[in-house]
């Protein structure tokens, strides 16, 4: 099956690389899914939803459990969609391999609603698994048939088609194989899926939801910051790693699913060994791993985890690794901790995810371009894998 757009109608304005203008879309992705599914005249006091998603009211109503299904980069959006889902909207959330999911498929029970998340809306097995639940609940009493939602970047895909529901991520044509924008999108759509299920169920006050839709509207301009101040010294880093052969990633809580995607970034165009880890369990095993040669790159943002997670970046110290972190820069403590600092603002945890990945993404590309690497096109890689 071929996708249906035109590669000459969309080119690369300059960029070296589309993965690298697509990094640079991203403010701007995040500004489209705010225009499009925020209310712009929305206070803490209205009688209705700052959210718009146009869903009809069966796909949402009731929910006692949701379950994802997805692969790949999407796979780790909706992991920070679990942590959203579950904290803001006190909905317990699994997520699920598509490719595991299709061949085991968990007990369905009542008022489950089940999300696939596939920015192509073509991915073979996200598909069979949603066709498998499509399947076992045909004969059941709507509104549980209806409780099928596509979050993708092309609704007039085949996904488009199989499922009742779709929230469209709106992030435009992605051509480079590795994900950027597109997750950037998914999140935005995790966030305003969140706080829509949150302002239903009425699990934040006023005020809250009020703080987070405020802090929504800032991500836009952040992450112009972030590309603004960090690009050039990220360059100038990826030089020093031109012989490195293995990589960890730690997080902790909403940023876990963070270190995963940075460390699937390198590995699928740098073809550098990374690994991502919870930082609280690289005790029980990667630790094993550390040495001088091995960096080891720390998402620490203030809030639950940030103690822990500094605890946990001075363990590596002691092995002699290089620590990276991605961190505030008016954090004292995290500018001890690390070697090279990757500073982003300081935000909210909760919307932190949306600007940590942003320098992970430049280090990927930069080590990437740097070994002279086919970043758009890495080998043995497909921008969407329509076979099983
Ligand atoms: C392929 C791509 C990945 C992508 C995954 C899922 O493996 O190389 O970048 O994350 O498919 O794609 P989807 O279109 O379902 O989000």
């Amino acid at each position: 099956r071929t996708l249906n757009w035109n590669p000459v109608m969309v080119e690369k304005q300059g960029f070296k690389h589309y993965m690298l203008k697509e990094i640079y879309e991203q403010p701007g992705v995040v500004r489209t899914c705010l225009e499009v599914y925020l209310r712009p005249e929305w206070e803490p006091q209205a009688p209705y939803s700052p959210v718009q998603l146009g869903l009809a009211p069966a796909v949402l109503a009731d929910l006692e459990f949701i379950q994802i299904v997805a692969c790949g980069t999407s796979w780790h959006a909706s992991l920070v969609g679990k942590y959203l889902l579950e904290q803001l909207a006190n909905i317990p959330t699994s997520v699920q391999y598509a490719s595991e999911f299709r061949y085991a498929p968990p007990p369905l029970l009542p008022n489950t609603l089940t999300i696939g998340v596939t920015q192509s809306g073509e991915t073979a097995d996200t598909l069979a698994a949603l066709e498998m639940e499509l399947s076992r609940r045909q004969g059941l009493e709507p509104p549980l048939s209806a409780r099928l939602l596509g979050i993708t970047n092309r609704p007039e895909s085949t996904l488009g088609q199989l499922v009742p529901a779709i929230i469209d991520t709106h992030a435009g044509i992605e051509i480079g194989v590795a994900a950027t924008k597109t997750f950037v999108a998914q999140l935005m759509a995790f966030y305003l899926l969140s706080l829509e299920l949150a302002w239903q169920r009425q699990t934040l006050g006023g005020d809250r939801l009020a703080e987070l839709v405020a802090g929504l509207r800032q991500l836009p301009a952040q992450i112009e910051l972030i590309l603004e101040s960090q690009e050039r010294y990220i360059e100038a880093l990826s030089h020093d790693f031109s012989d490195t052969q293995d990589f960890i990633f730690l997080g902790r809580g909403i940023n876990f699913p963070i270190a995963l995607e940075g460390a699937l970034k390198l590995k699928e165009i740098s073809y550098i060994h990374a690994e991502g880890y919870p930082a609280g369990e690289m005790k029980h095993g990667p630790i094993a791993l550390l040495d001088a040669k091995v960096p080891v790159v720390t998402i620490a943002m203030p809030g639950s985890v940030f103690e822990k997670v500094l605890s946990n970046a001075q363990e590596a110290r002691a092995r002699d690794a290089r620590l990276i972190g991605v961190t505030p820069m008016a954090e004292v403590e995290a500018q001890h901790t690390f070697d090279d600092l990757l500073p982003v603002p300081e935000v909210d945890e909760l919307l932190s995810p949306i600007l940590t990945v942003i320098p992970l993404q430049l280090l990927a590309y930069h080590i990437a371009a740097r070994r002279g690497l086919d970043v758009d096109q890495p080998r043995n890689l497909a921008k969407s894998v329509t076979v099983e």
